[in-house]
């Protein structure tokens, strides 16, 4: 039997308290003269990077998803990081990845495409206007934080590409350089960290590649140079640190699915019904915030991508 979801709330329009962090993402690695468009129509969620330039630090009083619950704290979305490559320590993986090298970096578009490319970096962070997306991110491990991404749709990217129409899945590859990233000495794991999306989710609109966070640029921890963000699947679907993006036919091997098949499916999409097969999914610990407060069904989304998975039985564990 299929279950029905309850609608969330309707969105609700996020206070103007806009910070002001522009300037400060024009004066980090990037330089973003094309990037940035205005459209004051959109919802909160989907806010272009507003355009003054007064304050300089990222703040988060008064901004918050549209259920209205608070962005986390920039410095405990710094601080507290899943990153296998670099510790499975989450409070030493900043301080461990300070010197991680994000220039020169390329990213290849490649597989079933009819125009395959490869981006420096550079060149990838202008070819699109940037966007500001309030996400919740929640961890397969029962944690959750609401963090205020900048980046642009995935399908972009991937339309620019040119997908050919046996193109079903898209894999997503993550650096391989055990020099620089120290976890990746560790055998247990196939390296590189590789993940999946089906090209329906991958086209979604509320799929993003992230090139930074609360107006700034991505530090290291958080998946510089450019990271997926696909809000309403467990955390660890959005990769961080990608090299290469791979239209495939077949559902692609991804690294946690390899690794724990009964506990890291590749749709993972965040499921309160559904328990992981050592701990339940109907809760979660928002960072920041003492006890626990339920999942939501598809993490909040389930109003924009429930449709996707019509007619799969979403009370088995994928
Ligand atoms: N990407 C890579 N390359 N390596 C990782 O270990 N961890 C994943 C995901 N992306 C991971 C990754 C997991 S489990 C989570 S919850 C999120 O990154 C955490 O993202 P954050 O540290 O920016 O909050």
């Amino acid at each position: 039997m299929r279950f029905r979801y309850p609608l969330p709330r309707s969105s609700e329009i996020t206070p103007e308290a806009l910070y002001h962090s522009r300037r400060r993402f024009l004066q980090g690695a990037l330089s973003l003269s094309a990037g940035i468009a205005l459209a004051a129509c959109l919802p909160a969620s989907k806010r272009p990077v507003p355009e003054d330039e007064t304050a300089l630090a990222p703040q988060a009083t008064g901004r918050a998803d549209e259920y209205g619950d608070a962005l986390t704290p920039f410095e405990a979305v710094t601080h507290y990081n899943n990153y296998y490559e670099f510790s499975t320590d989450k409070q030493a993986v900043a301080q461990l990845a300070r010197d991680f090298r994000v220039r020169p970096w390329t990213v290849e578009i490649g597989g079933l495409v009819h125009s395959p490319q490869t981006f420096g970096i550079e060149d990838l962070l202008q070819a699109f206007p940037l966007e500001e997306r309030i996400y919740r991110l929640r961890c397969v491990e029962g944690w959750s934080m609401v963090i205020p991404w900048l980046g642009f749709p995935l399908r972009l990217l991937l339309e620019q590409a040119d997908p050919m129409g046996s193109a079903r899945f898209v894999r997503f590859v993550a650096l391989h350089d055990p020099q620089q990233m120290p976890g990746q000495k560790n055998p247990l794991f196939p390296w590189p960290y590789t993940e999946g999306l089906r090209l329906d989710e991958a086209l979604h609109d509320l799929t993003i590649l992230a090139v930074g966070l609360y107006g700034q640029v991505l530090l290291p921890q958080n998946g510089a140079p450019l990271r997926l963000v696909v809000p309403w699947k467990y955390g660890f679907k959005s990769i961080k640190a990608i090299v290469r993006i791979e239209l495939t036919e077949e559902q692609p091997a991804t690294l946690w699915s390899t690794v724990a098949p009964q506990e890291y499916g590749f749709y993972a999409n965040v499921n309160p019904a559904v328990s992981h097969p050592r701990w339940s999914q109907a809760t979660e610990r928002r960072i920041g915030e003492s006890g626990r407060r339920p999942t939501l069904p598809f993490n909040g989304y389930a109003e924009q991508v429930a449709t996707l998975y019509q007619g799969m039985d979403l009370s088995v564990y994928y």
